[in-house]
């Protein structure tokens, strides 16, 4: 395209988890949560008047940046910001802390999304890979660049490191450290204490999973004031809509309704992860709504996700290294895994 950036030409774009236009489908691709969201939400979302569509929005969001300060224990609204989804705050972040040509560092696997990023941003991926058990490496504390994204529990592995390694990190990295806490309502511990500890942490989360609304589009990030002012400045004004503003709210102060649907998921990830494990996968252990089932054995991954596929369950398949080996599998109801692990006995039994 003759009027394009130069460094488009090489830019291929995200590709997003297939969304199936049809009905008859388990769907175990995009993490999505199985459960709806709180009728609370519902309940707002009917409520809203036409009022709330003529006006512009609060560009500052500022009802819900004050509950979310307060939730958890966070001085005031100054420390937190709403973005639309959180994939607007990682480009956000980006823009706003890492000039064109500079370094951001990344474990590997990843989310995929951090190196669209920043080949839009023509900035520099460098990626360190975890260990076998994807674990962070001696290496990675050992990178210099602008800005570290660094997910916890990591994406696609589900695994977690442990919070002295991001405490480290935060310490000694010279540059901003996003921690994407996307799948953390379904962990054991979390990092939403580091931005009063550190002034280089960034925690970013998701209403997509755990809230059950990756069709709203919300997402957070905590930082030290400063930080957040700069961000502020970048964004765009109006980035988060009145529907968006008074469904985040709703879902925030139904907070035990999350945590209840968080627990139904954990706990179907453990039967899910046993019943795989059985019928031999290696599946490390979840900290998400998700495992990574890894098989080297025939019928390849491939081939077993198309099988599944033409049986109309569709997980996730990375044709990229260190995963060509293995299915991505979002937790969904035990009725859905249950049918999965029929369809896997069928072509792996
Ligand atoms: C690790 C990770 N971070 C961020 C996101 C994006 O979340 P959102 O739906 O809020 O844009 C995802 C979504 O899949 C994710 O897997």
């Amino acid at each position: 395209m003759k009027y394009g950036r130069a460094i488009l030409k090489d830019v291929e774009g995200y590709v997003p988890g297939e969304q199936p236009k049809h009905g008859n489908i388990i769907k175990l691709n995009t993490n999505e949560n199985p459960y709806p969201p709180s009728p609370k939400v519902m309940d707002v979302l009917r409520q809203i008047g036409p009022d709330a569509l003529r006006k512009y929005p609060d560009p500052a969001a500022a009802k819900f940046r004050e509950t979310y300060a307060r939730h958890f224990d966070y001085p005031g609204p100054e420390w937190v910001l709403l973005g639309n989804g959180m994939d607007e705050l990682l480009a956000l972040a980006i823009r706003t802390f890492v000039d064109p040509g500079d370094a951001v560092l990344a474990s590997y696997p990843t989310y995929s999304l951090y190196e669209v990023l920043c080949q839009l941003h023509d900035c520099r991926m460098e990626y360190v890979d975890l260990d076998e058990r994807f674990q962070l490496t001696e290496r990675f504390f050992g990178c210099a660049a602008r800005m570290c994204l660094l997910t916890r529990p990591n994406a696609p592995s589900g695994v977690s490191s442990p919070r002295e390694d991001v405490e480290r990190l935060c310490r000694t990295f010279d540059g901003i450290v996003v921690i994407d806490e996307a799948y953390v309502d379904f962990a054991d511990d979390d990092c939403m204490d580091f931005p009063k500890r550190f002034d280089n942490a960034v925690v970013m989360r998701t209403f997509s999973k755990s809230f059950s609304l990756a069709g709203m589009r919300l997402g957070t990030a905590v930082a030290r004031p400063e930080v957040i002012q700069e961000l502020l400045k970048v964004k765009d004004s109006y980035n988060m809509d009145a529907v968006s503003q008074a469904v985040a709210l709703a879902a925030l102060e139904d907070y035990g309704y999350m945590q209840a649907n968080a627990a139904k998921v954990r706990a179907t990830r453990a039967r899910l992860r046993a019943a795989l494990i059985a019928l031999g996968f290696t599946v490390p252990e979840s900290q998400s709504n998700f495992l990574l089932a890894q098989w080297d054995r025939s019928p390849s991954a491939r081939e077993i996700f198309d099988a599944l596929r033409a049986q109309n369950i569709v997980v996730r398949y990375f044709n990229l290294r260190r995963l060509q080996n293995a299915l991505r599998i979002s937790v969904g109801t035990d009725e859905e895994c249950d049918a999965l692990l029929d369809a896997l006995r069928g072509i792996v039994g």
